[in-house]
């Protein structure tokens, strides 16, 4: 992709790179800090794959034990994705006047990034793990910035001593929102699901919210949420006034060290008229081809936005739904089957011919969870 120099440079002037592999990562990370802390950390980073240990809180101690440690693991998860925000925070001149606070900053890698790019904004960080604050102040210092403040601060308390023309949050959403989100299904009905994370994220929405000027901004941009949790985080926000900016709301795909990712970006501001539904749509469809089969939040969407009517089958165990399989009519006259899991979600359109084979698939598969373990529900919607 083509990077703006500033955002080139700004990673050299941190000594960073754009991290190809874990060996990479962790031979320059070996340079930066010791042997006995690149073990700590590659230990709770397996065991974070495996999902042994999801405590965020002690995870982002470690990280910023030092500032180029915690600089270079920034880079390594957040190096693709930090191309695509400094070009992003490039592109995006006319949010970036007055004061910025940037919530959930970390080490302020992107934070000061703002601050260097627009030097007669005055940019406030906002991190509750005073290690993270400590760092940015000192990377801070490092760059010569004297446009940016960084607070020790739980967001969901914090109040600014001048209300900010943007908000930013980057990767920031689901951590901040951990707890309010733990329990929340991951897939399930489109509507049912994204109000659940809509008040899960009301409160943060609304502390954000309470730090804007009257016609203020937010931009964030979080992982994995075109799959969950995006709409009902740019519906937590229209909720307190602040609703999406259509056309600048986006996808974005960025590679880490081991992995490609899916992000949503969010564009909000208290001017705007557009709807959650709009922006998601607007974006969703950018992808959309009728009669192609799609896997991820493609076919979560393409299932809602090719019918008028689906007709669900939820498979659940105790509270937990494990399992969820749908079938509509497409808008073209084509079978759609649709089906995810924890794991997984697929879409294909089948004719006549094919979709007897697919309904027998469904059949299959639905006997298995035919005992007194499970709970299958079955309902219609309109779309
Ligand atoms: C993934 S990191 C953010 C990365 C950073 N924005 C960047 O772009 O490099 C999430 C951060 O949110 C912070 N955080 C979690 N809950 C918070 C809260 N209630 N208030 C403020 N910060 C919080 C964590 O300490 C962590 O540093």
């Amino acid at each position: 992709m083509q990077t703006y120099e500033q955002v080139d440079n700004y990673m050299q002037a941190l000594d960073l790179k754009y991290y190809k592999n874990t060996n990479d990562f962790l031979a320059n990370l070996m340079m930066k800090t010791d042997k006995g802390y690149v073990k700590e950390l590659a230990d709770t980073l397996n065991s974070r794959a495996k999902g042994q240990n999801s405590n965020n809180e002690y995870f982002y101690k470690l990280k910023n034990r030092t500032l180029d440690g915690s600089l270079c693991i920034s880079a390594a998860f957040d190096s693709g994705l930090f191309r695509h925000l400094g070009n992003m925070i490039i592109d995006s001149a006319e949010y970036f006047h007055g004061t910025v606070l940037d919530v959930g900053c970390d080490c302020g890698l992107v934070t000061c990034f703002i601050a260097q790019q627009y030097p007669e904004c005055r940019v406030v960080g906002v991190d509750k793990n005073e290690l993270a604050v400590n760092n940015a102040k000192a990377l801070a210092e490092r760059l010569g910035l004297s446009n940016v403040e960084f607070v020790t601060a739980d967001i969901y308390d914090f109040v600014l001593d001048e209300k900010a023309s943007v908000a930013t949050s980057f990767r920031g959403l689901l951590d901040i929102a951990q707890k309010q989100t733990s329990g929340v299904s991951v897939i399930g009905e489109r509507s049912e699901r994204e109000n659940a994370y809509q008040q899960a994220f009301s409160p943060l929405a609304t502390a954000i919210a309470n730090n804007l000027t009257d016609d203020g901004a937010v931009i964030s941009v979080e992982r994995y949420t075109a799959l969950y949790g995006w709409l009902g985080w740019m519906q937590a926000l229209a909720e307190v006034g602040v609703s999406p900016v259509m056309d600048k709301c986006a996808r974005m795909v960025a590679q880490d060290i081991s992995t490609k990712k899916d992000y949503s970006v969010t564009f909000a501001q208290k001017s705007s008229k557009s709807t959650p539904l709009e922006a998601y749509n607007y974006v969703m469809e950018q992808n959309f081809k009728s009669g192609a089969g799609v896997t991820g939040a493609d076919a979560e969407f393409s299932l809602y936005f090719d019918s008028t009517e689906i007709e669900f089958t939820d498979v659940k165990k105790g509270e937990k739904l494990i399992h969820q399989f749908a079938k509509a009519e497409s808008k073209g006259g084509k079978f759609m089957f649709y089906e995810a899991d924890l794991d997984d979600r697929k879409l294909k359109y089948c004719n006549e011919k094919k979709s007897q084979k697919a309904q027998e698939d469904f059949d299959r598969k639905l006997a298995m969870y035919n005992n007194s373990e499970f709970e299958i529900k079955k309902y219609t919607i309109n779309s």
